[in-house]
């Protein structure tokens, strides 16, 4: 007989968590707008409790009653159940915000006198997190250039028995460096222990889920600012944590508490948008591979920075090929001179791209990241991080690649 083959996750997406016969037949599910559910007897809404915080888990098979949306909401668990699909996750939890699902998760797993070690550059309110929110509740954070050595991240975790969890974002928000997973995972095991299990935690939001899958290369915990990608339309601001169940357990607990929850609109639309993100995804990827053929080697141009291309180096193109599938849409380029007057000059000068932040929308965004999403750094953290004031962000959205070329030659020309 032949082997039953498991269908893909583009497939998946469209037939996980949801019964039309438990909304009158709806194909699409509707959005649940409620605040709160009518349990049919104490005794269910008794048991929906013991669940929900985690004081007896679910049984194999058991359906809890839902009990108020800062808890759960249909929309936000048909939505979970289908997002696990494209990173082989065993469970999610979706936030209000991709700061939203970070915070919350480093709160969870971080108490006061624990080390927080991450790779750095990390998008600019992450950044704000860790070097400010966190040691304010005496959490150690310690920075390790992203991209570096196994041999230079270990150095940082070595016989220092607070550290709690590894946190990398790769590629990195803004220079597109890529952090090394599977050496992450080894440091992790080798100096911490099973009572004390250091996490690697993996902010996958610039590649992934398409391009990048860090759960089967060893992280515990992804991270996601699903207000990019899997949005998609700039109309929505929403994040994801996704990691094993009993991982989960805790960081869905913060959220009850913090009420850092999503609400149903947003989980319908975050949800509706998840059919296209493959389709979106692989042609925003393909625009963006002619903009950065056009932009290398442009006279007024000194770098492009994009996953896998050789001006990154033959170790970042080594960990691109082992850990990514794909380069993505995202690039960021440095002008040759000028510094920050020259790219501004450029930045009032597009047409068809938008000056504003965010990324991974079908609209093409152009932005300064030193003056803009990582303005909150010093600028002797800025030169650590190799954030320069040359520096350009574009997200390469689903207009006609050759109007976006068009647009950037326009522009440099008056750079
Ligand atoms: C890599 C990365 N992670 C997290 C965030 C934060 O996400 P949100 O704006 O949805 O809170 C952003 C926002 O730009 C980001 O670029």
């Amino acid at each position: 007989m032949a082997e039953k083959r498991r269908p893909s996750p583009q497939t998946e997406i469209f037939e996980k968590g949801y019964d039309p016969q438990r909304s009158e037949g709806a194909a699409i599910p509707p959005v649940f707008r409620t605040s709160t559910f009518i349990f049919k007897t104490a005794a269910e809404g008794k048991r929906a409790f013991e669940i929900a915080y985690g004081l007896s888990p679910a049984r194999p098979g058991e359906s809890p009653a839902l009990i108020y949306t800062r808890v759960n909401n249909p929309n936000a668990e048909i939505l979970e159940s289908r997002v696990t699909a494209w990173d082989g996750a065993e469970s999610a939890a979706l936030f209000s915000s991709g700061m939203g699902a970070i915070a919350s998760t480093c709160l969870a797993y971080l108490k006061p006198g624990d080390t927080l070690v991450f790779s750095d550059p990390v998008y600019g309110g992450t950044e704000y997190l860790f070097r400010h929110v966190l040691p304010s509740f005496g959490v150690k954070t310690v920075s390790f250039p992203a991209g570096a050595s196994p041999e230079a991240m270990e150095a940082l975790v070595k016989g220092d028995p607070t550290v709690k969890v590894i946190y990398v974002e790769s590629p990195a928000n803004p220079t597109m460096l890529l952090s090394d997973i599977p050496a992450c995972r080894a440091i992790a095991d080798r100096h911490g222990s099973p009572s004390r299990r250091i996490l690697v935690m993996v902010d996958n939001t610039f590649l992934g889920p398409l391009f990048h899958r860090p759960l089967p290369l060893g992280a515990d915990i992804v991270l996601y600012s699903a207000t990019k990608f899997f949005g998609g339309h700039s109309d929505a601001v929403a994040g994801l944590a996704l990691a094993s169940t009993a991982l989960m357990g805790p960081i869905k607990v913060m959220r009850t508490i913090l009420g850092s929850n999503s609400d149903p609109d947003t989980a319908w639309l975050i949800g509706r948008s998840l059919g296209t993100l493959q389709l979106r995804m692989e042609k925003q990827q393909e625009g963006a591979l002619r903009v950065v053929q056009a932009l290398a080697g442009h006279e007024k141009v000194r770098a492009v920075l994009y996953p896998g291309l050789p001006d990154m180096g033959a170790r970042q193109v080594e960990l691109w090929k082992r850990q990514c599938s794909g380069t993505g849409s995202l690039i960021t380029f440095r002008l040759r001179q000028g510094g920050e007057a020259a790219a501004f000059r450029l930045l009032d000068a597009v047409r068809h791209m938008k000056l504003a932040v965010s990324l991974g929308g079908i609209e093409t965004l152009i932005e300064h990241p030193s003056s803009m999403t990582h303005s909150d750094m010093t600028a002797a953290e800025k030169a650590q991080a190799c954030i320069t004031d040359d520096m350009i962000r574009l997200s390469v959205g689903l207009e006609d690649p050759e109007d976006l070329v068009d647009d950037l030659r326009q522009a440099l020309a008056k750079v």
